[in-house]
Formats: structure tokens, C-alpha cells, sequence
């Protein structure tokens, strides 16, 4: 007896429980609809960067075949990866920088006064189009301000020309 008492309690207040939020339920389909304009700003909100915000071409290159080793901000590795920022080669001729796309780099270098010992790979296998990207894009920022490197700069070098 004692059991069906539980029993008869336990499903009145699930029923009750259903009751409370299917009312609850209908009280929100009754408030405002959202507007357009209201979702694109909470989507923009959450967005990383504005759309209208122009990314830069080389940004893709040097992600993908420059960052592990650079690091996000070019600030590099203590003693094995140089950094890219003011001071450092980023900043010399752009025939050079081509020529260290195309055949890498290595041996002792000195950067911002720090010594390096490395090895960097050539990375001539990407085109004329996405090293100059790259050297463009590493040109102007982490604090650089130099002129972008053109592809055909970069094919010319290439060619050996
Ligand atoms: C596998 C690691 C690695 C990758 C990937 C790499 N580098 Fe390097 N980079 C190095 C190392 C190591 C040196 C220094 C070599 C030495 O010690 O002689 C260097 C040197 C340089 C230098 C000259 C020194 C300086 O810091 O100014 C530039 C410029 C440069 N890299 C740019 C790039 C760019 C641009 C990319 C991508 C396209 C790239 N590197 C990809 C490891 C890397």
C-alpha cells in the first residue's frame, strides 16, 4: 500500500513537472521574434576578427610554412629559430630573403645580437606568388614596416637572372 502511494506521488509530480514546463515552453513563443539584425550582431560578436577586416594574402603561406618554426608573432625560439621583427634580416635587400626561400639557410648567423646555429629548409617549391605573399606579409608585421616583395622579383631570382 505504502508503495503505491509513492508510486501515485512520484508520477503527479512528474505530471506536474510536464505541466510547469510545457507552460513555461509556450510563454517563450510568445515573446518577440529575433530580428535579423539582432543575430548577425551576435554572430559578428563571436566572430575572431571584423569580416570586413582585410587578411592578408601571406598570412595562409606564413601559417602553414613558417609558424612552427617563427612562431605566431615571428618572435622565434631562443637559440634555434631566429626571430623575423625589427633587427632581423626581414628587413635586407628582398633579393636576399628570395634566395633564402629558395635555398634555405644555414650555419652561424647573428640576429638582433643573439647567435644561431641552425638549419632552415629551402622552401622553393612554394610559387613566385606565395613567397612574395609571405615575404610581403612578414615585411609588415611583428613591428616591421618594408616594402612587399613582388612575384616577379621572386621569379627573376629564382631564374638566377
Ligand atoms: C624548420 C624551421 C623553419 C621553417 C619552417 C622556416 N624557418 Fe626561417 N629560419 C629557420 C632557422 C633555423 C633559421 C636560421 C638558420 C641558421 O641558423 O643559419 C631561419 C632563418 C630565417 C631568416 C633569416 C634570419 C632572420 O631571422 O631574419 C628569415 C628571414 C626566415 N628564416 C624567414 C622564414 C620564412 C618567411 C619562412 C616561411 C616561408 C621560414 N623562415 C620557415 C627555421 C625555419
Amino acid at each position: 500500500m505504502q508503495r503505491r502511494i509513492t508510486k501515485v506521488l512520484m508520477f503527479n509530480t512528474l505530471f506536474l513537472f510536464l505541466l510547469v514546463s510545457c507552460k513555461n515552453n509556450s510563454g517563450k513563443n510568445k515573446s518577440e521574434p529575433v530580428s535579423k539584425e539582432q543575430i548577425s550582431a551576435e554572430i559578428s560578436k563571436n566572430l575572431p576578427e571584423k569580416s570586413n577586416e582585410k587578411v592578408h594574402a601571406g598570412k595562409a603561406v606564413f601559417v602553414n610554412h613558417c609558424l612552427t618554426c617563427h612562431q605566431a608573432d615571428g618572435s622565434g625560439v631562443p637559440n634555434m629559430h631566429p626571430p623575423l621583427g625589427p633587427g632581423s634580416w626581414v628587413g635586407k635587400d628582398p633579393k636576399e630573403l628570395v634566395a633564402i626561400m629558395m635555398k634555405g639557410l644555414s650555419g652561424k648567423i647573428v640576429v638582433n645580437g643573439e647567435e644561431y646555429k641552425n638549419f632552415m629548409p629551402s622552401h622553393a617549391k612554394l610559387s613566385d606568388q606565395e613567397i612574395a605573399d609571405v615575404l610581403s606579409y612578414v615585411r609588415c608585421s611583428f613591428g616591421n614596416n618594408f616594402e612587399p616583395v613582388t612575384a616577379e622579383l621572386v621569379a627573376k631570382v629564382r631564374s638566377g637572372k
